[in-house]
């Protein structure tokens, strides 16, 4: 029995030597210290032994377990950090290699514009208010002075919800709902989108406006010029000349369109503006006293201006885009152009 005991550790041993792998590792644990191995069948043999010799043998084998025990797991850890380490050797990680370029997206030309037009008003004072895309007739048109019947609603004519519910066809509409909900004086503008029945180069049924609306005791038509210049050339460059011509918009007395000097041809003439030196680029005014009234703001006391501008015809003359439509695709082709 001990000579026994004795050849099974040295057995071991010399398995383990020539072990040079975890499963290899796992086989010869199997073998010696599983339910079935070597040294379970020697304890069961004790059965045969006499009994006063029991007790050392038994100590002996316990012994000889205990060390291959451990030689098992010494190779193991040793083992295991060797496959760490050829792994870590293989998946090497080079944090010098230059990134992939990764595609970057960008602020869409209208929303450009959009972003300018807000910073600018709000360094001026301006609160940023919005209000809904499908509109009561109420605030897009009867309380801005224009009636049912009246002949300025075949310039607007937009798609209708239901007799009195509407798409709004001008942000015009946040005006009235300004002035019903803030005391004077304030100071707001409305980025939004607006709707129309209108589809060619230059018009799409889906359009985009940037109202603002000023109102104060002592608002004069001064202010309106001077406010719109300012935002004008910071939008188109300090050199760029404002022009206003007399026009007329229900809402507004008297009322103005506002121009400025062609960004292509800097005013001499060219394609872009049919020669004429200047780009048409919004409507303005003087809050009409009747609107104000309507609204419960007292015309007396108080004076207001106005400003409209269709901010897909800026996007279009900022960038010298030819067709209004070609915002709306979303062409990437079209898109990566202002990057
Ligand atoms: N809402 C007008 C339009 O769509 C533009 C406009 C004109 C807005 C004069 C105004 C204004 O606020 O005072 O044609």
């Amino acid at each position: 029995m001990l000579e026994q005991i004795e050849q099974l550790l040295n057995s071991a041993k010399t398995s383990l030597k020539d072990c040079s792998d975890l499963k290899t590792l796992n086989d010869i644990r199997v073998e010696y210290l599983g339910k079935q191995g070597k040294i379970t069948n020697l304890l069961h043999s004790m059965k045969d032994v006499a009994k006063e010799d029991r007790p050392k043998l038994g100590q002996l084998i316990n012994n000889a377990r205990n060390e291959i025990e451990l030689l098992i797991l010494n190779l193991q850890n040793e083992l295991n950090e060797k496959t760490l380490a050829d792994k870590i050797s293989k998946e090497k990680i080079d944090i010098f290699e230059p990134s992939k370029q990764v595609e970057k997206g960008e602020i869409h030309p209208l929303n450009k514009v959009f972003d300018k037009l807000i910073d600018a008003c709000v360094a001026m004072g301006f609160t940023v208010l919005t209000g809904p895309e499908v509109e009561y007739d109420y605030y897009n048109f009867e309380a801005l002075n224009v009636p049912k019947d009246h002949p300025a609603r075949d310039m607007q004519d937009t798609f209708f919800i239901s007799d009195n519910i509407l798409m709004r066809s001008q942000t015009s509409s946040v005006q009235v709902r300004a002035m019903q909900s803030l005391k004077p004086p304030f100071k707001i503008v409305s980025p939004g989108r607006t709707y129309r029945a209108d589809s060619d180069a230059t018009h799409s049924p889906v359009f985009h406006q940037f109202e603002g609306l000023v109102v104060d005791e002592n608002v004069s038509m001064v202010d309106l010029k001077s406010m719109l210049t300012e935002l004008l050339k910071m939008l188109f460059g300090q050199n760029t000349k404002i022009r206003f011509r007399p026009s007329y918009f229900p809402f507004t007395e008297p009322s103005v369109e506002v121009d400025a000097t062609c960004p292509s041809c800097g005013g001499k003439g060219c394609k872009l503006c049919k020669n004429t030196g200047y780009m048409e680029l919004l409507g303005a005014g003087m809050v009409n006293p009747k609107v104000l009234e309507m609204s419960g703001i007292d015309s007396k006391k108080y004076s207001g201006f106005a400003f409209g501008p269709g901010v897909d015809r800026l996007a279009m003359v900022v960038n010298k885009i030819p067709d209004l439509r070609m915002m709306f695709e979303n062409d990437i082709r079209f898109l990566e152009q202002f990057k």
